[in-house]
């Protein structure tokens, strides 16, 4: 059977723009891309900003690892080449929800600089925001909430990210939150104080 290849298919431009759609909505598209270790807080940062930016009349979605990967990724490992294809694929799908002029708000560990630089090429300038969830080591395994840390500690999950297999951390990101010392309520506060410098959302919002 012959394999279909992209280069057979030819872009069909639609009549309804990204601007007519954002036109819609009090604010424009943007990604909002968490990153940073198993337990840093990213899945919990990102849903109580949607909470707050939905409140405010939003429109938005998260796109969060552990439930991506039961459905859309769920024939993905933890290998490298794995990890790189997990964030490609998430990277094509937030191109995809910034076009809808949705603010989409991504929760993967995305331990590669290069994975999120190819994600951030993806998209006008501006409209990937990197937000590192700094939280070091030992706290995210003093947390474990899920238990996976000490798992990994006995050899029982593989390529866990800190204890067998790298994180990069961003070298330039657009916004730090020290999610270890802060509380979720303080950093929810950083996130949407930054998306209104940004220009976003308004301050009256
Ligand atoms: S990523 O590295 O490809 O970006 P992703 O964010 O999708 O990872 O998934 C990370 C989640 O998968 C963790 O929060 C954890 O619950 C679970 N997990 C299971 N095995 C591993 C592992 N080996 N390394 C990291 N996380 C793992």
């Amino acid at each position: 059977m012959e394999k279909n290849r992209s280069s057979d298919t030819v872009w069909h431009h639609a009549t309804v723009t990204r601007v007519r759609r954002e036109s819609l909505n009090a604010h424009r598209g943007v990604i909002l891309w968490f990153t940073g270790l198993s337990g840093a807080g990213k899945s919990s940062l990102s849903h109580a900003v949607e909470e707050e930016l939905f409140n405010r009349g939003c429109r938005t979605f998260v796109l969060d690892g552990d439930n991506i990967r039961h459905g859309l990724c769920s024939d993905l490992g933890f290998s490298m080449e794995d990890r790189v294809e997990n964030i490609r694929r998430i990277g094509a799908v937030t191109k995809l929800f910034v076009d809808a002029g949705i603010i989409t708000l991504t929760a993967f560990i995305s331990p590669y600089i290069a994975d999120r630089a190819r994600a951030r090429s993806l998209v006008p300038q501006g409209d990937f925001l990197e937000i590192y969830c700094n939280c070091p080591l030992e706290v995210c395994e003093e947390r474990d909430v899920k238990g996976l840390y000490r798992l990994a500690r006995r050899g029982d999950i593989q390529n866990f990210t800190g204890i067998s297999s790298p994180y990069q951390e961003p070298t330039d990101p657009e916004l730090v939150v020290d999610t270890g010392s802060l509380t979720l309520d303080e950093s929810v506060n950083r996130v949407i104080t930054f998306m209104q410098q940004r220009g976003v959302i308004d301050l009256v919002q």
